[in-house]
């Protein structure tokens, strides 16, 4: 198949891990017979700098065209200034809400070689699986803000609209996993809350009667998901919730440079960024985990493109450059020299082409 992918590297260690990920799909394309047009644009810091906005025009109308977007990461100390009227994190805000990408899937599942890296006891890690459903176009993140000398405030808004469509995604990857959905809101104090709980028992009862559902609070929800991580399937959750939710769960897979996420709407085209932001303090230094990124493009080749068994290609080369202890910085034991992020991500391309090569023998 042909495939347009816009490529949009950002700030900090963005570049590095983009490249990396560019790579392992160039290798996906050859071994299996695809050609993957790229083009490159500038979102986030780079953006200000060089075009005077964090989204630019042209980026969002290539982003409108193509098939599937990879981003890096945006943000860094350069363009931190509390007072600054525009900021990198606004550009990747902006592309979320202009190509309507309300559902954020965020799989968190620990590989057996990485539990050493985890905080967590080991035996609290084995068999979790869990997906996490982020709204992303929603809640506090997008209501009216405002600041004066003496206060400020930022609005918290949800429809029923909003709630009722990520609340299917939730319920239909339940589907198709293990038929269990944990709704998490703070519904003992915030009006939203109420309102998005109600609104996820009524799809619940009314659509997805075979979907077990379950309600937590947020609070309790940052407990259980360390203390038994293993109970959950999917988690679906408004955005700020989903933010600080899934920073923590990365701690369950050893390292916030091992999730990838997808983001998705109506629309044909995705948006699959790792949840790590652009780490300026390892930024230039070829030490990035470019896993992450890698383990985005398993999920846009599965999501936007329809790429099953090339996904699954991708996922396994990754598992096993793991299992291989094929570490990054971030991963190694103490005392182990760590892999670049070129030599992490030439292990993959390397699997990838070995992979193809011996279902070739086999077919
Ligand atoms: C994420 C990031 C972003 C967010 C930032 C960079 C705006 O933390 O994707 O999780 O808060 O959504
Ligand atoms: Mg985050």
């Amino acid at each position: 198949m042909h495939a347009d992918i816009v490529l949009l590297p950002g700030d900090g260690i963005g570049p590095e891990v983009v490249a990396g990920a560019v790579a392992v799909l160039q290798a996906v394309a050859e071994r299996h017979g695809h050609q993957f047009t790229f083009h490159e644009h500038d979102i986030g810091g780079i953006a200000i700098d060089r075009h005077g906005e964090p989204l630019p025009a042209a980026t969002l109308a290539a982003c409108r065209q193509a098939d599937a977007v990879l981003l890096g990461a945006v943000g860094g100390p350069k363009w931190s200034d509390p007072n600054a009227k525009v900021r990198p994190e606004q550009g990747l805000l902006a592309i979320r809400k202009a190509l309507g990408l309300y559902a954020n899937l965020r799989p968190v599942k620990p590989h057996a070689a990485a539990l050493d890296a985890a905080p967590i006891k080991p035996h609290l890690l084995t068999g979790v699986d869990m997906i996490v459903v982020r709204e992303l176009t929603g809640g506090i993140y997008f209501g009216d803000k405002t600041r004066t000398a003496a206060d400020a405030s930022d609005l918290c808004r949800y429809s029923v609209v909003e709630i009722e469509r990520v609340m299917r995604t939730a319920f239909r990857l339940a589907q198709r996993r293990r038929g269990h959905v944990t709704s998490v809101d703070k519904a003992n104090v915030l009006e939203t809350s109420r309102l998005w709980r109600d609104v996820a028992a009524r799809i619940g009862r009314e659509e997805f009667p075979d979907v077990r559902l379950e309600h937590q609070l947020v609070d309790s929800m940052a407990m259980h998901l360390l203390s038994r991580p293993r109970d959950y399937d999917v988690v679906v959750t408004e955005n700020m919730f989903g933010d600080i939710l899934t920073d923590e769960a990365s701690m369950l897979a050893g390292s916030l440079g091992l999730l990838p996420s997808a983001s998705l709407g109506e629309g044909k085209v995705g948006l699959y960024e790792p949840i790590h932001g652009s780490a300026p303090d390892i930024a230039d230094k070829g030490i990035a985990n470019p896993y992450a990124t890698i383990l985005s493009t398993a999920l846009l080749l599965r999501h936007s493109l329809g790429l099953e068994q090339e996904a699954q290609c991708v996922e396994q080369s990754v598992s096993d450059a793991l299992d291989a202890r094929a570490f990054t910085a971030d991963l190694v034991a103490h005392g182990v020299a760590p892999l670049s992020t070129q030599q992490a991500s030439v292990g993959i391309v390397q699997r990838i082409r070995e992979r193809s090569a011996v279902s070739e023998l086999r077919d």
